[in-house]
Parts: C-alpha cells; sequence; structure tokens
C-alpha cells in the first residue's frame, strides 16, 4: 500500500488529520517536524534561530530521502516540504499527496488554537493573518503543483477531513 502524504500551510491540520487516518487503517504515522525534533534533539525554532533555514531545510530534505523508500505510512510534512522539487518527486515515488486547502481565516483560527512553538516563520511582529497569507501567496502554486488531490479543509472537523482523504485513497488504484 502506498504512503498518504499530507502537504499544506501550518494550521492546515496535517498532525491532527494524519494521526486520524494512521489510525483508522493502521498505517505508521510520521510527522516530520516531530521526527526532526527527536533526531537532532532541538526544538524547531532552535534549528532555525542557532543555523538558519537553510540548515533545516537540509535536514528536512535528507529526512524525506530517508522515509520515501519506505511504505505502508502516513506522513504529515511541515509546510515547507514543497519548497524543495526533490522532496515531492521523492514522496510522489511511493505516495499519493493530498494538500489541505483552506483560507487564511481558517488557518489564523487553527494557529491560535495550536499555537506557533514549532514556527519561527510565524513569529514576526506582523498581525498571524498578514505572516499567513504572505507565506500562502508564496508557495500557493507550489502546493496546487505538488498535490494529486485537494482537499478543502474549510468548515470541516479533523474527523470528517480524514474520512474524506481515507475515501480518495481508496478510490484511486495504487
Ligand atoms: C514551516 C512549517 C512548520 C515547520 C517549520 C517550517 C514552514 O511545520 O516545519 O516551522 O516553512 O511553513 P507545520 O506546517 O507543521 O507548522
Amino acid at each position: 500500500m502506498k504512503n498518504i502524504v499530507l502537504i499544506g500551510m501550518s494550521g492546515s491540520g496535517k498532525t491532527s488529520v494524519g494521526k486520524f487516518i494512521s489510525n483508522i487503517l493502521n498505517m505508521e504515522f510520521i510527522d516530520t517536524d516531530q521526527m526532526l525534533i527527536t533526531k537532532s534533539g532541538m526544538d524547531i525554532s532552535h534549528i532555525f534561530n542557532r543555523y538558519g533555514e537553510d540548515y533545516f531545510r537540509a535536514m528536512e530534505r535528507r529526512l524525506i530521502k530517508d522515509i520515501s523508500s519506505r511504505t505502508q505510512q502516513v506522513i504529515s510534512t511541515g509546510g515547507g516540504i514543497v519548497l524543495s522539487e526533490d522532496n515531492i518527486r521523492l514522496l510522489r515515488k511511493n505516495g499519493m499527496i493530498f494538500f489541505l486547502k483552506g483560507t487564511i481565516n481558517t488557518l489564523v483560527k487553527n494557529l491560535k488554537s495550536s499555537g506557533l512553538d514549532h514556527r519561527p516563520l510565524l513569529a514576526g511582529d506582523d498581525e498571524l493573518a498578514v505572516q499567513v497569507g504572505r507565506l500562502y501567496k508564496n508557495r500557493r502554486n507550489l502546493y496546487l503543483d505538488s498535490a494529486d488531490i485537494i482537499v478543502s479543509i474549510d468548515n470541516k472537523a479533523i474527523e470528517e477531513i480524514g474520512k474524506d482523504i481515507i475515501r480518495k485513497f481508496k478510490q484511486i488504484p495504487h
């Protein structure tokens, strides 16, 4: 069975939805941010502040290379995974890529409840909606181009989004 790969902005629910799907389908759950934290022993803001974003992206690419060779996993990715074409090429080889797409309002609402701990790119002084909007504008096409399937998350509970993805995953031969 192929991997289910979740991409999208911070606040789109990749981690919660991924955990839900992995429980239902009994597949291994991988959260790339969490794995990088565990492997490096550092939190993400610390990596960004101390070593810079490029260093973080290199760690992320090494991790993707590693996990994308395996199957039967639900992989929740960090929001910036689409910045590398290689990441997407590797993830697509053994996986189906779902883009969790929501409005800036939805993302901001979710971010306000989940917090900004691992999100140094959203720790600026501008209003959160402005920062999220700016990042999304730069990445929107990358998400759209990288996705096999686009899933709307607006006004939907985690379970609903998860079930939607499972249904679509089962429909497509793999
Ligand atoms: C990032 C998103 C974060 C984390 C890092 C960079 C991004 O993951 O990987 O702070 O570039 O959008 P989430 O999407 O889980 O917030």
